[in-house]
C-alpha cells in the first residue's frame, strides 16, 4: 500500500491535467487508468482522433474541388483508408505517449487498472489499496443509448465504432444532428458515403444562436449532407450486415424506415460513473447520473471530488481541464475562479462553428437591450483567397454600455478566431475596445474586428 496526498481517478483531460497541477503545487500524486493508454476518451477515441479524420477529409476534398482553380494539376488523390486509419492511429499515438511523457516528469504515478472507492481516504486498483488524503473522480463519459437501438460497434456504431469502420460506407444513417453527428457525418461524406442524418428537433445542434444553426445546415446541404429533421428513432434492425432505421415524424405520426450500411448513434452522453462504488459511499447523484458537487468540486463525502463530463456543465475536454486545475488549486488553499459564461463551444467541421457566451435567443428571452455587429467572411480577402468566404462573424453587445454579451461565427478558422473573444469578454471588454484592436492584415482574424466595428459605426469592407 502507498499513500499520496491525491489520488485522481481518470486519464482524460480532466484526471490529467488535474494531476499535473496536483503535482506542481507540491502534492504527490497519482493517477489511475484502466485503458493500456493515457488519455481517455478525447485522445483515445473522441477529439483526437475524429480532428486526423476531419483533416484527411478535408484535404480529400481541397484537392477535389479547389486545386484545380489554384492551377494545381494532376491526378485527384484516391483514399487508402487503411493508410488513413494508421495515420488517425499515429496522431493518438504520439498524444497518449505525450502524456505518459508527462506523468513520468511530474513524478505522478500510473495506478494501472479499473479503480473504485471503498472507503473515503482509499483506492482500490486490482488487490492493491492505495491511500490518499484527497480523491478526485475524473471518470468522464460514456455513449448515451436510446431505446430499441443496440449499439454492435459493427453496423450500429457509437463514435467509438465510426472511428474505426472496416470500410467507408455506401450509405451512412446518423441518428442526432449534435456535434458528434455532424463531424462525423461530414467526414464519411467527404470520404464519398452518402450521408442522411435523422434528428428529432427541427434545428441542427441544439442550443446554438438560431441564425447559425441555420447557416450552418444550409452550408452542409450544399456539401451533400441529407437532413431528416422532427423525426425520432424508434429502433434500429440488424439483418445480413444491412441496418433498417425506423423512425417517426413528429408532425405526424407517420412510420418511415431508411436503410443503411452503417449507423451511427450520436444521441448523447451520459455520465460514466460505473464500478466506482459511489453508491455504497453515499455519494450523491444528480437524476441524470451526474456526481453532484459544490462550488468547490467537493462531493457530499469529505475528501472525495469530481470533476468534467461526470458532473453538471457542458461535456467538453477544455472545461475538465479548468476544473481540474480549479480543484488542484482548491485543495492546495488558493482560490481559483471559472467563467462558466465564458466557456467556448467549437465543432469542428469545415467551415467550423465556434460560439461564447450568449445567445441571441437568450437574450431575447432574458430581455436584455442588445445590438448584433456581423461580417461575412466574403468581406475578407485572406478567406476570399483560400476559397473561404463562407460564412460570419457574429457579435452580440449591451446596447447601451456596448460590453461584448457573446459571439457566434461560422467560417475559416472560427475555433481559434473565437478566443480573442473570449478574452475580450474576460476582460469585460465594449465591442469598441475589440474594433479599436489594430488587427494584422490580411488575416481571418480581422473578420472579427468588422464584426466587431458592425456593433457601432459600421464595418469597412462591406
Ligand atoms: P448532442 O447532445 O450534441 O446531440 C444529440 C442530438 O441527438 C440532439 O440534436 C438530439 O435532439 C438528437 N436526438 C436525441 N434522440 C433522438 C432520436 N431518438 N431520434 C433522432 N434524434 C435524436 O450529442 P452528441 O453529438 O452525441 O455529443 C455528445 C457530447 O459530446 C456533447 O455534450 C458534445 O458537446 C460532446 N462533444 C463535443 C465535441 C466538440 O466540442 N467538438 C465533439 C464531440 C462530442
Amino acid at each position: 500500500m502507498s499513500a499520496y496526498d491525491v489520488i485522481v481517478i481518470g486519464s482524460g483531460p480532466g484526471g490529467y491535467v488535474c494531476a499535473i497541477r496536483c503535482a506542481q503545487l507540491g502534492m504527490k500524486t497519482a493517477i489511475v487508468e484502466g485503458r493500456d493508454t493515457l488519455g481517455g476518451t478525447c485522445l483515445n477515441v473522441g477529439c483526437i482522433p475524429s480532428k486526423a479524420l476531419l483533416h484527411a477529409s478535408h484535404m480529400l476534398h481541397e484537392a477535389e474541388h479547389n486545386f484545380a482553380a489554384m492551377g494545381l494539376k494532376g491526378k485527384s488523390p484516391s483514399v487508402d483508408w487503411d493508410q488513413m486509419l494508421t495515420y488517425k492511429s499515429e496522431t493518438i499515438g504520439q498524444n497518449t505517449k505525450g502524456v505518459e511523457f508527462l506523468m513520468k516528469k511530474n513524478k505522478i504515478d500510473w495506478l494501472k487498472g479499473w479503480g473504485s472507492i471503498p472507503e473515503a481516504g482509499k483506492v482500490k486498483v486490482g488487490d492493491e489499496v492505495h491511500e490518499a488524503k484527497n480523491i478526485i473522480i475524473a471518470s468522464g463519459s460514456e455513449v448515451a443509448t436510446l431505446p430499441g437501438v443496440e449499439i454492435d460497434e459493427k453496423v450500429v456504431v457509437s463514435s467509438t465504432g465510426a472511428l474505426e469502420l472496416g470500410k467507408i460506407p455506401k450509405k451512412l444513417v446518423v441518428i442526432g444532428a449534435g456535434v458528434i453527428g455532424l463531424e462525423l457525418g461530414s467526414v464519411y461524406k467527404r470520404l464519398g458515403s452518402e450521408v442522411k442524418v435523422i434528428e428529432f428537433l427541427d434545428a441542427v445542434t441544439p442550443g446554438m444562436d438560431a441564425e447559425i444553426q441555420k447557416t450552418f445546415q444550409r452550408t452542409l446541404k450544399k456539401q451533400g449532407l441529407e437532413f431528416q429533421m422532427g423525426a425520432a428513432v424508434q429502433s434500429v434492425e440488424v439483418k445480413n450486415g444491412k441496418a433498417k432505421v425506423n423512425y417517426k415524424l413528429r408532425k405526424d405520426e407517420s412510420d418511415h424506415v431508411e436503410e443503411a450500411d452503417i449507423v451511427l448513434v450520436a444521441t448523447g452522453r451520459r455520465p460514466y460513473t460505473d464500478g466506482l462504488g459511489l453508491e455504497a459511499l453515499g455519494v450523491t447523484l444528480s437524476k441524470r447520473g451526474q456526481i453532484e458537487t459544490d462550488a468547490h468540486y467537493a462531493t457530499n463525502v469529505p475528501g472525495i471530488y469530481a470533476i468534467g463530463d461526470c458532473i453538471d456543465g457542458p461535456m467538453l475536454a477544455h472545461k475538465a481541464e479548468d476544473e481540474g486545475m480549479a480543484v488542484a488549486e482548491f485543495i492546495a488553499g488558493q482560490k481559483p475562479h471559472i467563467n462558466y459564461n465564458i466557456i467556448p463551444g467549437v465543432i469542428y467541421t469545415h467551415p467550423e462553428v465556434a460560439n461564447v457566451g450568449a445567445t441571441e435567443e437568450q437574450l431575447k428571452e432574458a430581455g436584455q437591450d442588445y445590438k448584433v455587429g456581423k461580417f461575412s467572411f466574403m468581406g475578407n480577402g485572406r478567406a476570399k483567397a483560400n476559397f473561404a468566404g463562407d460564412g460570419f462573424v457574429k457579435i452580440l453587445a449591451d446596447k447601451n454600455t456596448d460590453r461584448i454579451l457573446g459571439a457566434h461565427i461560422i467560417g475559416p478558422m472560427a475555433g481559434d478566431l473565437i478566443h480573442e473573444i473570449c478574452v475580450a469578454m474576460e476582460f469585460g471588454a465594449a465591442a469598441e475596445d475589440l474594433a479599436r484592436t489594430c488587427h494584422a492584415h490580411p488575416t481571418y482574424s480581422e473578420a472579427v474586428r468588422e464584426a466587431a466595428l458592425a456593433c457601432n459605426d459600421g464595418p469597412i469592407h462591406s
